[in-house]
C-alpha cells in the first residue's frame, strides 16, 4: 500500500535536554556534522515519501532554517518545490496533538509519523521495510525494551508473532513493571489510518495530561487492528543523553577517520 505523507512532530519541549533546549530544538542536536532531523528526513526520503509535514512551535525556527538550506543545496535533499509544508502547534500537548495539527494536510489516506528523537542506524531505511509490510493496519515500530524501562513506553499486549510482525491486542501508555503486558515498546515510526484523526478530536489527555498518541491507537484495535515491526538496526533514545552519547559514539566508530578517536580514549582510561 503507498505510504507517500510523512509528518515530523517536532513541537515537544525537550525537557530531559534542558538547559540546551531552552534555545536549541531538540531535532537539531547533532550527530557528527547532522541534526537527528537530517538522519529522520533522508530515512523518508529513502521510502519514498513524497511530501514533508512538519508540526513545528515557537523556538523551533531554526528547523526551517535549516531545511531551506538543504532544499537550495540539490546535493543534499533534492525534492520537488512545494513538497514541504510547516504547520504550528500552538501549545505542546502531546505527540496526538501534535499529529492531529496535521489533520488538513493528510486527507484521505493512510500516512507516516516520525520522531527525529529516535534515531535508527541501519543500512536500510527502517520507514521503507515497514512500507512494505503495510496492510492498512495501523503499524509502528517496535523494539524490545529493559524490563525497568517499560514505564518510559508504549507497551504492546501481543496476541500473536508472525515473523517480523507482533499483532497486538491492546497497548498501554508507560505502564509500570507490573502492569506491562511485555517489553515490546513503541519507538518513533508509525504507519496510521486517517481515521485517527476522528479518533484525536475526540481524546481527553491520559499520561502525563498529554494527548496520548497511543490512546488512540489502543481505540483503533477494533476497526483497524494494530501490528507491531520489528525492524532490523540499532535504534537510539535520542531525546536522552545516554541516547544521544551512544548513537554519536556508534557512528564515530563506523567512520574510519574517527574510529581510532574513541580507541585511544578507551586507552587512556585503562
Ligand atoms: P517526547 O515524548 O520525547 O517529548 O516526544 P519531548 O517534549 O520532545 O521531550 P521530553 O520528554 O520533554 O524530554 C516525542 C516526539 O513528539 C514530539 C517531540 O518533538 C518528539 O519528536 N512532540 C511531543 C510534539 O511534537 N509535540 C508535543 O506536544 C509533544
Amino acid at each position: 500500500m503507498k505510504i507517500s505523507k510523512v509528518v515530523f512532530p517536532v513541537g515537544g519541549l525537550g525537557k530531559r535536554f534542558f538547559p540546551i533546549t531552552r534555545a536549541i530544538p531538540k531535532e537539531m542536536l547533532g550527530i557528527m556534522d547532522k541534526p537527528l532531523i537530517h538522519y529522520a528526513f533522508e530515512e523518508a526520503m529513502a521510502a519514498g515519501i513524497e511530501k514533508f509535514i512538519f508540526v513545528t512551535r515557537h523556538g523551533k525556527d531554526s528547523i526551517e532554517d535549516y531545511f531551506d538550506y538543504m532544499f537550495a543545496h540539490s546535493e543534499y535533499f533534492d525534492i520537488k518545490i512545494g513538497s514541504v509544508c510547516y504547520v504550528r502547534q500552538n501549545e505542546p500537548l502531546g505527540l496526538g496533538h501534535a499529529v492531529l495539527c496535521a489533520k488538513n494536510l493528510i486527507g484521505n489516506e493512510p500516512f507516516a509519523v516520525m520522531s527525529a528523537d529516535d534515531f535508527i542506524l541501519h543500512s536500510k531505511s527502517c520507514l521503507s521495510e515497514m512500507i512494505k509490510c503495510y496492510d492498512g493496519s495501523n503499524m509502528v515500530a517496535t523494539v524490545s525494551v529493559a524490563p525497568q524501562d517499560v514505564d518510559k513506553y508504549g507497551i504492546l499486549d501481543v496476541d500473536r508473532e508472525m515473523n517480523k510482525l507482533l499483532v497486538a491486542k491492546s497497548v498501554d501508555e508507560k505502564p509500570s513493571i507490573k502492569d506491562a503486558k511485555s517489553t515490546y515498546a513503541i519507538v518513533g515510526r508509525y504507519l496510521l489510518s486517517h481515521e485517527i484523526f476522528c479518533i484525536l478530536e475526540n481524546l481527553k489527555p491520559g499520561t502525563g495530561g498529554e494527548i496520548q498518541l497511543t490512546d488512540a491507537l489502543l481505540r483503533m484495535i477494533p476497526s483497524h487492528g494494530l501490528v507491531g515491526f520489528k525492524f532490523e538496526g540499532k535504534r537510539f533514545d535520542c531525546g536522552s543523553k545516554e541516547g544521544l552519547l551512544s548513537a554519536i559514539l556508534n557512528v564515530a566508530n563506523q567512520d574510519k577517520t574517527l574510529h581510532h578517536i574513541i580507541k585511544n580514549f578507551y586507552e587512556e582510561q585503562r
